[in-house]
């Protein structure tokens, strides 16, 4: 009997992430001064995920999103798109390519846009250069973007100027430039921080009626913790350049494991000030990037350290019966009989009575 050839069900099979960072790494040379912006990062991103990235100022998460969307070179590492790794000196071609699947949108919708340039003209370019549209496709393309952002109808918006626009909607012109692509992934680095409070839901929902419509995956970058719960599916922790905790927004930002997400959730406003919550101002200050220290960059300003933190890096570890809740803390080791989930629950319940 001749063989058949066999058909993969792929159904069955668990999808490639979108996006795969595998021990990503980052450091800046100034003349003699080395900044280690990020160390040793590991993520995926799943088809149609959001994954929300935390963690105050100077932690490392626009070096990040940077590295991902190869607006810097990575020290080490490989970033994997579908499964397939960009080569480490991608040339010309393979940069366009990898730029059509993962765009970025910036904190600052008017710095990104060029003010002598009509809204029209910034979205043809990227259309045009990716040879989605030639000649007279590209205006009703355009029309078609500004009207899935909201900007409608498109044929009054093409005309105006960044500077005539509100910051809402120029955040909006923001998302149809990326999205114009058609991409896979979309960067977004605090992309509501600047705007007002009363159109920060607007712009994440708009987001997330996007990503529903399209099959998009997000990153999204916030100080936010209560933004990040309202997008994300999963949300991670960096501090000091590491990735310090990932799991389910709910459960993660319901009941942080890491000392530092602990912190950071004490010092975020309140739930009743709802999505009105500004920055996360988190006291201390994170290490010298210059000089980490060789254990948990936390250990300086954590009250559980111990003798452990300062012998080595710790690993990241599930916590107990959540394999998709991970912690890059020594209390959380089994080997130790995880000592720190008492402590630490006492100490929790202390502050919340
Ligand atoms: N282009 C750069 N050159 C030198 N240092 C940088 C550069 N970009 C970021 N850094 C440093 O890397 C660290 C992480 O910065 P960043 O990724 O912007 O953090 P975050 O977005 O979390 O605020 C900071 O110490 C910052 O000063
Ligand atoms: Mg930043």
């Amino acid at each position: 009997m001749p063989s058949l050839p066999i058909k993969p069900n792929l159904s069955a099979m668990p999808s490639e992430p979108v996006l795969r960072l595998e021990g990503l790494e980052k450091v800046f040379r100034s003349g003699r001064r080395s900044v280690k912006a990020v160390t040793d990062f590991n993520l995926e991103i799943a088809r149609g995920e959001v994954v929300g990235l935390v963690g105050e100022s100077g932690s490392g998460k626009s070096t990040v999103a940077r590295l991902t969307a190869q607006l810097h070179r990575a020290s080490a590492g490989t970033i994997r798109l579908n499964g397939t790794a960009l080569p480490t000196r991608p040339n010309a071609r393979a940069l366009l390519a990898y730029r059509r699947k993962v765009q970025m949108i910036f904190q600052d919708p008017f710095s990104s846009l060029n003010p002598t340039h009509t809204v029209g003209y910034a979205l043809s370019r990227p259309l045009e250069i990716h040879g989605l549209t030639r000649g007279r496709e590209t205006a009703p393309a355009v029309r078609s973007l500004l009207e899935r952002v909201g900007l409608s109808p498109g044929a009054l918006y093409e005309q105006k100027f960044p500077h005539e626009l509100s910051g809402g909607q120029r955040q909006r012109v923001g998302i149809a430039r990326a999205l114009a692509v058609q991409p896979l992934l979309i960067l977004a680095d605090e992309p509501t921080s600047m705007l007002d409070v009363s159109i920060r839901l607007d712009i994440m929902n708009l987001m997330l009626d996007l990503r529903d419509q399209e099959g998009l995956s997000y990153l999204f970058i916030t100080h936010d913790l209560a933004g990040a719960r309202y997008m994300s599916d999963r949300v991670a922790v960096m501090y000091a350049g590491h990735l310090v905790e990932i799991g389910p927004s709910a459960g993660l930002i319901g009941s942080p494991a890491h000392p530092y997400t602990q912190l950071l959730k004490s010092a975020a406003p309140k739930p009743e000030s709802g999505l009105a919550a500004t920055r996360v101002d988190a006291r201390g200050e994170i290490p010298d990037l210059t000089q980490l220290p060789p254990g948990c960059p936390f250990e300086p300003r954590c009250p559980h350290a111990r003798a452990e933190c300062r012998a080595a890096l710790p690993r990241m570890v599930e916590l107990p019966g959540q394999s998709a809740h991970q912690v890059r803390c020594v209390l959380y080791y089994p080997e130790l009989g995880a000592p720190g989930i008492a402590e630490i629950a006492a100490t929790t319940q202390r502050a919340s009575a």
